[in-house]
């Protein structure tokens, strides 16, 4: 394994990413652990990763000094490579101006980091401060016009690099980290995603012991993952749930179920509850007030279940990128927040929580679905909010309204499929707007529902692209929604992009 002491940037566990794209283990420490622990895990090699601190700072997060001279490789990455120079005896301090963005990188010294790496190459800057004096025995290895120790070497493996090689816009980036642990540290590139499954069912295991654990699902990737991984580790000890709030798409509680219990043998308790939601929803038009209500409803029934059930575990699907990080600039308390991705679970529940995907990124979680033999349906499915079709009516929400969304959703997306665009976009729905339009149908004057297609691209949901349908996909969709669903005389076209505009229209 290679290991990588945290020092609480945000790219700590791209690193960790990147090196499972080499097929290389890592595993990640806060910075602060003892000397003995670091030697018990038998690092191939260290990284220090990048932090919000100045390590001249009274309270800034430090390592034991002894890890350069265990005769491991050690490469230190922007906070990391100035933790390098305090520690052995160099500068640093604040820049004239933070330097923040790309930087035009230049080789000034051949080096094994460096094997197949261009003599000048674009790379990432995010620092404040900066190596003014090189510890005794390091020399420069690469320069930027702001920055003559971009990245440093002392003899026989030290490096320190003042960019990040773990984020994508560094070129070359994955091929100087490969360089580290291959060429220096000599790993061998052979750990795989199936390794991932093995040590994290036998990490689920451990953690659970002969306890029942029980676990919200809703045919997301995420959920789905972690139900099949959880019950591959213990069986029927675990229990799905999946709580029908009558505002899922068309056939969709009756595909997750199949899903889940018969091709992929989970347990799982179907939970009818649509009927509640419905009747709470009546009459309720503002958006906010349909969450809160569906919110809350969600969690009663769940708390529900779950106190009959006896679990003590609560498994949950959180991703990385859901894990936020809020650390103060400087202190070396990094507070991690978990974001409840399911409803929001309240922590009076008293149950622990179980998170065996929450290293991983989003396109690790659907191959780890691949292996597990999750049908590809549920690998590849668009998001679809916790308020389900809800936030897609417009306006009141009844049992009509929410069949004619369903039907006229269902059209969109096989058409979709069958165009191949599915995959190509992030998201796509249709909206049931809360205005009549007039129309000629036959030779009768309709006065009918109009319904909205929305699709957009994006990588984090923060922001977004409207896509561009062929016009021909879009008119035959249109042409089939008001041929197929009743009550619709009319279809638009979403074309506004996030911001200003949000994904949803609620
Ligand atoms: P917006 O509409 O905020 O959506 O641009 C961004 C992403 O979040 C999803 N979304 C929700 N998911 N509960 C959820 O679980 C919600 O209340 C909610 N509102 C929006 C939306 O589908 C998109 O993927």
């Amino acid at each position: 394994t290679v290991l990588i002491l945290d020092f609480g940037s945000q790219y700590s566990h791209s690193i960790a990413r990147r090196l499972r794209e080499c097929q290389v283990h890592s595993t990640v420490l806060p910075f602060d652990r003892p000397l003995e622990q670091i030697k018990s895990i038998q690092p191939k090699g260290i990284i220090l990763s990048g932090g919000p601190g100045s390590v001249y700072e009274n309270d800034a997060p430090h390592t034991c000094k002894e890890i350069f001279q265990l005769g491991i490789p050690v490469l230190g990455i922007c906070y990391g490579l100035q933790e390098i120079a305090y520690q052995l005896g160099g500068q640093v301090a604040r820049g004239t101006k933070w330097e923040y963005g790309h930087a035009t990188c230049k080789i000034v010294e051949q080096s094994d980091l460096f094997r197949d790496v261009p003599e000048t190459f674009s790379v990432w800057m995010s620092h404040g401060d900066l190596v003014t004096q090189l510890p005794p025995l390091f020399i420069p290895i690469a320069e930027t016009d702001n920055c003559s120790f971009a990245a440093i070497y002392a003899k026989p493996h030290i490096y320190g690099l003042q960019f990040h090689p773990e984020v994508t816009h560094t070129e070359y980036g994955l091929q100087i980290l490969k360089n580290f642990v291959v060429h220096i540290c000599h790993c061998r590139c052979d750990w795989t995603m199936e390794d991932f499954i093995q040590q994290c069912i036998a990490s689920i295991r451990q953690q659970v012991g002969s306890a029942k654990v029980i676990g919200a699902v809703s045919g997301g990737v995420d959920s789905t993952v972690a139900a099949v991984l959880t019950s591959r580790a213990i069986g029927t000890q675990f229990e799905a749930l999946l709580v029908d709030n009558g505002l899922l798409r068309r056939d969709e509680a009756n595909q997750v179920v199949h899903r889940l219990r018969d091709t992929c043998g989970v347990q799982l308790r179907y939970v009818d509850a649509s009927s509640l939601f419905l009747q709470l929803l009546q009459g309720v038009v503002d958006p906010e007030e349909k969450r809160k209500i569906i919110g809350n409803t969600f969690i009663k029934v769940f708390e529900k279940e779950a106190s009959a059930s006896g679990a003590s575990f609560l498994l949950q699907g959180t991703l990385y990128p859901d894990v936020i990080e809020s650390s103060s600039h400087g202190g070396p308390s990094v507070t991690i927040k978990t974001h409840h991705n399911v409803g929001g679970l309240p922590d009076k529940m008293n149950l622990k929580l179980l998170e065996p995907l929450r290293e991983l990124f989003k396109d690790e979680v659907r191959a780890v679905g691949k292996l597990l033999g999750i049908p590809e349906d549920s690998i590849y499915r668009h998001p679809f909010p916790g308020p389900g079709l809800a936030i897609r009516i417009l306006g009141q929400v009844d049992q009509h309204r929410l069949e004619i969304l369903r039907h006229a959703d269902s059209i969109y997306i096989e058409e979709l499929k069958s165009a191949n665009l599915y995959r190509c976009i992030s998201q796509a729905f249709a909206v049931l707007l809360p205005v009549k339009a007039v129309g000629v149908m036959g030779d009768t004057r309709s006065y009918e529902d109009v319904v909205a297609l929305r699709a957009v691209e994006t990588v984090d949901y923060m922001t977004a692209k409207w896509y561009p349908i062929p016009a021909t996909v879009l008119e035959k969709i249109s042409s089939r929604i008001v041929n197929e669903v009743k009550g619709v005389n009319r279809v638009v076209y979403d074309i506004t992009s996030k911001p200003p505009a949000t994904i949803e229209w609620e």
